[in-house]
C-alpha cells in the first residue's frame, strides 16, 4: 500500500498489540510507538516482550506497557481482568492489533491430530474472540478505534496441507465480518489483514527452503498496518486487505 503516515498521527492513543514479542506484530508495536501511541505489549515470551519494550524507550517514544499471556492457556477472565488493569492505568483504548497466530504443523489432512487442532483454534480463534469481547466496551468509548485481525492468503482461499492454519484464518475473516457488520453504526471499525508472505519466523517454519531475503520485511508492510489504525480510514469496515497485492 502507498501511504504515509501524518507525523504524531497516532498520539495520545492506547493500542495493544499482541504477538509483539516477534515478527509483524513485533514491528507494528514500534511503527505505532514511533507516531506517538501508547503500546501495550502482549505476547507469551517475557525477554521478547522486553525487547520490543527497550527498542520503544531507546527510541525515546512513549513509554509502552506489557502484558505476559499465553493465549493459550489463558480464559475469559484474564482477559476481563487485563482490560480492567488497561482501563486503570490508561484510561482508553483506542486500536488492537490481534498478530499473535500459531502455524501448526504443514500436512495431510488426514494426519492432523486432534491436539493440534485444539491448540490452532484455541489460539488462533478462541483466544481472538474472547479477547475481543473483553476489549470492546472500552473500544466503544473511544470516538474513533480501530480493531485489526490478521489473516492469510489461505484464510479465504483453501489450500492442501495447510489444514487447521487455514480454518482458522477463515474463522478469523469470518469472526471480522459478523463484527464489522454488527458494530457497523459505531465508531469502532473492523477489519484484516493480509500480510502475504513476509520475513518472520513463522514465514521460515512455513518455507525453510525459501531464500528468505527475497521476501518482504515487516516494516516493507508497515503503510497498511498504520493507515488501519490512524484517521484516514475511519470509514473502512469489514474489509480484508493484502499488504502485498501484487503478489
Ligand atoms: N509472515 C508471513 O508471511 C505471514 C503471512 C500471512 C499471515 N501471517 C500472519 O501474520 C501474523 C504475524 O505472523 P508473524 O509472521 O509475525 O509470526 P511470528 O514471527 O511467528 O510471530 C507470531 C507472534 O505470536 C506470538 N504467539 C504465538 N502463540 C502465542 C500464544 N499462545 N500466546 C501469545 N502469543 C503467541 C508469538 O510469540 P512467541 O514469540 O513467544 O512465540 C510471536 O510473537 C500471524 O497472524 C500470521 O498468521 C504471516
Amino acid at each position: 500500500m502507498d501511504y504515509t503516515i501524518a507525523d504524531n498521527a497516532l498520539k495520545d492513543k492506547v493500542i495493544l498489540v499482541t504477538g509483539a514479542g516477534d515478527g509483524i506484530g513485533k514491528q507494528a508495536a514500534i511503527s505505532y510507538a514511533e507516531q506517538g501511541a501508547t503500546v501495550i505489549l502482549l505476547g507469551r515470551t517475557v525477554k521478547k516482550l522486553e525487547a520490543t519494550y527497550d527498542a520503544i524507550e531507546a527510541a525515546g517514544f512513549a513509554q509502552p506497557a506489557i502484558v505476559p499471556l499465553d493465549m493459550k492457556g489463558a480464559t475469559k477472565q484474564n482477559y476481563i481482568d487485563m482490560v480492567e488493569t488497561i482501563e486503570g492505568q490508561f484510561g482508553r483504548l483506542d486500536g488492537v492489533l490481534h498478530s499473535a497466530s500459531q502455524l501448526g504443523v504443514i500436512s495431510p489432512f488426514e494426519q492432523i491430530d486432534e491436539e493440534t487442532y485444539d491448540e490452532l483454534m484455541q489460539v488462533n480463534v478462541k483466544a481472538q474472540f474472547l479477547m475481543t469481547q473483553a476489549v470492546l466496551p472500552l473500544l466503544r468509548k473511544s470516538d474513533d478505534a480501530s480493531l485489526i485481525f490478521t489473516s492469510s492468503t489461505v484464510g479465504h482461499s483453501g489450500r492442501a496441507f495447510w489444514g487447521t492454519y487455514a480454518m482458522s484464518k477463515f474463522a478469523t475473516e469470518g469472526m471480522m465480518q459478523v463484527l464489522a457488520d454488527e458494530l457497523s453504526d459505531t465508531s469502532v471499525r473492523v477489519n484484516a489483514v493480509n500480510p502475504g508472505a513476509t520475513r518472520t519466523g513463522m514465514r521460515a517454519k512455513a518455507y525453510p527452503a525459501e531464500d528468505a531475503m527475497t521476501l518482504k520485511t515487516p516494516l516493507d508492510i508497515m503503510p497498511l498496518y498504520l493507515y488501519l489504525m490512524a484517521p484516514e480510514s475511519k470509514s473502512v469496515n469489514g474489509q480484508c486487505i493484502d499488504a502485498q497485492p501484487k503478489r
